[in-house]
């Protein structure tokens, strides 16, 4: 089986504060010692590295530090991490380098510190400009921090993302404008914007905010393709708007059914061998990570996808860019015929959720939203 290009994730699941809306593996600090943590999870890290069963001697073709919240630790932990990666798989030329960062932990020196040791992206997770939002999101920055460090960011890195999430308690159209027009002051060339959703588990669950309706979310989401479009920015996927030159390989990689490794705590991988595409999950508690990874062991589950599996993820992930995929690409990233679902790209089809165009399938705006009807089609039992 043909084997696609290889990304790393490196998960740091540690935040000073957990946001009432989000759902991600991330702890809080409390009364943990940071630099003790730091040592000891990375630590396990770079065992994991290590230990790693290299497949098919491909180099990386992405790094993604995520979290939680990456920028807490130091450039030496990435320069470290990064060296071991490098040694154990090698780096492709040009290989995208990405740290997510909170406003809130960021100092100068350390923007420096990360763009020394090779890092190339950094995404900062903003969410608003308005103090009143910033506020009941339980953000630890304020608009100014905000946007001094995305100015900085922009200043040091070659690519920046600025993440954003609207359809926040109580907004208006006007509170939205602005979160957009200081955003394109910074002069970032990406821009995620996701919609605020309730996920089970948050304090946002349990305590819900008045959130605007479907009309007035409807609304947002017009104005904020419409901006973004005027100020040339283009809308490649669900939740992600870039300049020319300037989307996230990471993602695309993801996006496209490449291959990743994830290193860290819960971090997923989706591997191609020679026979099969699987998955596996390391140990999702950071302890239970830390402590298995002292036994050299790092999965606590792993998963050979079936035929079905596969074209339902395929799907759900190359349906989310808005420029589809070429037939080709099912076949070579699936190792199955395109024959397989050619009675659901018809349903598809004739459901107006799709369009066919020189060997390509694109969702039609209608199945960018109604993304779940459209993949419902695609899954089998
Ligand atoms: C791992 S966080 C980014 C880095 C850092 N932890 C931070 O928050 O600044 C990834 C992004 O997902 C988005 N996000 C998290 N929870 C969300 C939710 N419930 N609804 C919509 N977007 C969400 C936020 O925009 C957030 O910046
Ligand atoms: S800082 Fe980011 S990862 Fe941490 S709790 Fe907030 S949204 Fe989640």
């Amino acid at each position: 089986m043909q084997h696609p290009p290889l990304s790393a994730y490196v998960h740091i699941p540690w935040c000073i504060h957990k946001c009432p809306y989000c759902d991600f593996n991330s702890h809080e600090f409390k009364d943990q010692n940071l630099k003790d943590n730091e040592a000891v999870y990375s630590n396990a890290l770079i065992k994991q590295i290590e230990n790693y069963k290299i497949n098919a001697g491909r180099k990386l073709h992405t790094i993604f530090f995520g979290g939680g919240t990456p920028s807490l630790f130091s450039p030496n932990t990435f320069k470290k991490i990064i060296n071991k990666l490098d040694s154990k798989f090698g780096l492709e030329k040009n290989c995208e380098i990405t740290i997510e960062a909170n406003p809130g932990t960021l100092d100068k020196e350390n923007f420096i510190g990360y763009k020394d040791i090779g890092i190339n992206r950094m995404s900062l997770g903003v969410q608003s400009f308005n103090p009143t939002h910033l506020k009941k999101l339980e953000r630890i920055h304020d608009p100014e921090e905000a946007f001094n460090a995305a100015k900085l960011a922009v200043k040091t890195f070659e690519k920046v993302n600025v993440d954003l999430m609207f359809a926040l308690p109580s907004q208006s159209l006007e509170q939205v404008k602005y979160d957009i027009s200081k955003t394109l002051e910074i002069g970032t060339s990406h821009i995620s914007y996701y919609h605020l959703t309730i996920e089970p588990n948050t304090l946002f669950h349990k305590f819900p905010p008045k959130l605007p309706n479907e009309d007035e979310s409807a609304e947002i989401f017009d104005l904020i393709i419409n901006e973004l479009n005027k100020a040339g920015f283009n809308r490649y996927e669900t939740s992600a708007y870039a300049k020319k030159d300037a989307q996230c390989l990471h993602n695309l990689n993801y996006w496209e059914f490449g291959d990743y490794i994830g290193f860290g705590a819960g971090a997923h991988s989706k591997l191609t061998d020679a026979k099969n595409i699987y998955r596996q999950s390391c140990y999702k508690n950071p302890r239970d990570y830390i402590n298995n990874a002292n036994n050299e062991n790092f999965y606590a589950e792993k998963k050979i996808l079936s035929a079905n599996d596969i074209i339902f993820e395929f799907m759900m992930n190359a349906l989310r860019l808005s420029n589809g995929f070429i037939k080709n690409l099912f076949e070579e990233r699936t190792n199955l015929s395109i024959s397989v679902i050619e009675k659901e790209i018809n349903i598809a089809k004739h459901r107006k959720l799709i369009i066919e165009k020189n060997g390509r399938i694109k969702p039609t705006v209608l199945g960018q939203n109604f993304l779940n009807e459209l993949l419902q089609i695609f899954l089998k039992d």
